[in-house]
This record gives structure tokens, C-alpha cells and sequence, in this order.
């Protein structure tokens, strides 16, 4: 069932200068965010041609998530910082403490509760992040989680998109080697853990041994040799 609409007069009251476009339906976020200048927020109520990383689809029903597109100036390790912000975000609104899997996926209870995806558009990165907020169940192929089906209640939406507005410049303006140390810290896919990688040129599995300089995930395979992972499709073994 679809809840309200996004109250956007109270975000655009506590983010002033902040140009935000609001759209009940939109196709993607993705393609309203390419149009505009950096420093631009694309936000709407539903997604009818909603983006996903690796040429997926981003499941988007009207009113019950967050889907938002931010303009932004390139940077070295802007995913991983991104993933921080969501997360970040998510845990101060909400009080729910989440996981990050390599590079910016946010998992609750071992399923995913928001995605990312990075398209570079002329000069300026468009960030765009899907949180699944108040769906009281989502489709078991996407193996996804909703805050609402891990808590059982529902969340104002416009309270973790403040949160996000605000920890999404703070996260960026960290340099790449704190947001390494601090990635390494907040996900438990970074170090120690047995993960199957798909890749195009095949299978990789082994055990994660942490970020290099760039935040590629190292994986040693039981041969002992290491294969840096420079895309996502990482997943735990056995799930
Ligand atoms: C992923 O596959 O993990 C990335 C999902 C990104 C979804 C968001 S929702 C807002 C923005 N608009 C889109 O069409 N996609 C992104």
C-alpha cells in the first residue's frame, strides 16, 4: 500500500541552499540528476525505470522508499564514502546499525537494504541511492530488507534523508585514506570473511584481506595468491 507523500517543504526548509527537484514519478532520478548543475538533489515518490548497478533494475513502489540523485564532484573513493554517508544516515535516524558489502552495498540482516550507483555524467558524478524504507515485504528474488520488515513499524522518510543530506558532504569531505580506515571498520566484508566474487572472466573465491590504497578488495584465493576485486558482485559463501 502506498504511504504520503514526501513532506519535500520540510527538507528543503532545513537545506536551504540546496536545489532540490522533486518528482511523485519519474522514470530515474538517474537521468532528472544528469540535467542539472553540482549540488543538485533529484529525489521523487516513485521510480518507474529505476537504475541498479551491473545493468539491474531498482525496485522503486510508490511511496514506500527513498530514491534519491545527488550531483557531485568526482573522487577518488566516492563509493565507498557513499556507502558510509547511507549507513551513517540510517544508524542516526533510525538507531539501526548496519553492514556495508564491498563496495557499497547496505545490508540488514544479510540482505540489502540500499544500493548505490556512481554514473559519471560530463564533469560531475551522479550518486544515486535507493533505501528500502517502509515495504512491508519486497519480491524473495531481490533477497532484499526494508527497515520496516527488519523493525517492524515504519520510519518518516524525510528524517533519514536529513540525516543523509547532511552525512553525504560530511563523508566526502574526509580524505581517501580515512575513508578507508573507516570503511574497514564498518564492514565485515573488508577483512576476514569467505566471499564468491562473479566476475566476467569467472568465479573468484577466497577470503577477503582487506582494502588496497585505491579501496579495491583484496581476496586470497586457498592457493595463497591474491586477486584484486575492482567491480562489485561480491557475495558471503554459502548465501
Ligand atoms: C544497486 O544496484 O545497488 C544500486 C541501486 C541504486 C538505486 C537508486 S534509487 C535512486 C537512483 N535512481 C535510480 O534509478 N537508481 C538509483
Amino acid at each position: 500500500m502506498r504511504n504520503d507523500s514526501l513532506n519535500i517543504a520540510r527538507l528543503r526548509a532545513e537545506f536551504p541552499e540546496c536545489p532540490i527537484d522533486y518528482y511523485a514519478t519519474i522514470d530515474s532520478t538517474m537521468h532528472a540528476a544528469a540535467r542539472l548543475p553540482r549540488g543538485s538533489v533529484v529525489l521523487a515518490d516513485e521510480q518507474t525505470g529505476g537504475l541498479g548497478r551491473h545493468g539491474h533494475s531498482w525496485h522503486s513502489e510508490p511511496g514506500n522508499g527513498i530514491y534519491c540523485s545527488l550531483v557531485l564532484d568526482p573522487s577518488p573513493v566516492l563509493t565507498l564514502a557513499l556507502g558510509l554517508a547511507t549507513a551513517e544516515a540510517i544508524a542516526r535516524s533510525t538507531g539501526i546499525a548496519c553492514d556495508l558489502r564491498w563496495p557499497n552495498d547496505v545490508m540488514l540482516d544479510n540482505k540489502k537494504l540500499a544500493g548505490i550507483l556512481v554514473q559519471l555524467v560530463d564533469e560531475n558524478a551522479i550518486a544515486g541511492i535507493g533505501i528500502n524504507v517502509n515495504q512491508p515485504s519486497l519480491p524473495a528474488e531481490l533477497e532484499a530488507m526494508s527497515l520496516r520488515m527488519h523493525a517492524g513499524r515504519e520510519f518518516p522518510r524525510e528524517e533519514i534523508l536529513v540525516a543523509l543530506l547532511r552525512s553525504v558532504p560530511a563523508f566526502l569531505a574526509e580524505d581517501t585514506e580515512t575513508i578507508l580506515r573507516l570503511f574497514t571498520h564498518a564492514s565485515s566484508y573488508a577483512a576476514g570473511r569467505r566471499v564468491v566474487v562473479h566476475q566476467p572472466e569467472g568465479v573468484v573465491e577466497g577470503i577477503t584481506v582487506g582494502l588496497n590504497a585505491a579501496g579495491f578488495l583484496i581476496v586470497r584465493k586457498d592457493d595463497g595468491t591474491d586477486t584484486l576485486i575492482l567491480a562489485g558482485g561480491v557475495r558471503a559463501a554459502g548465501s
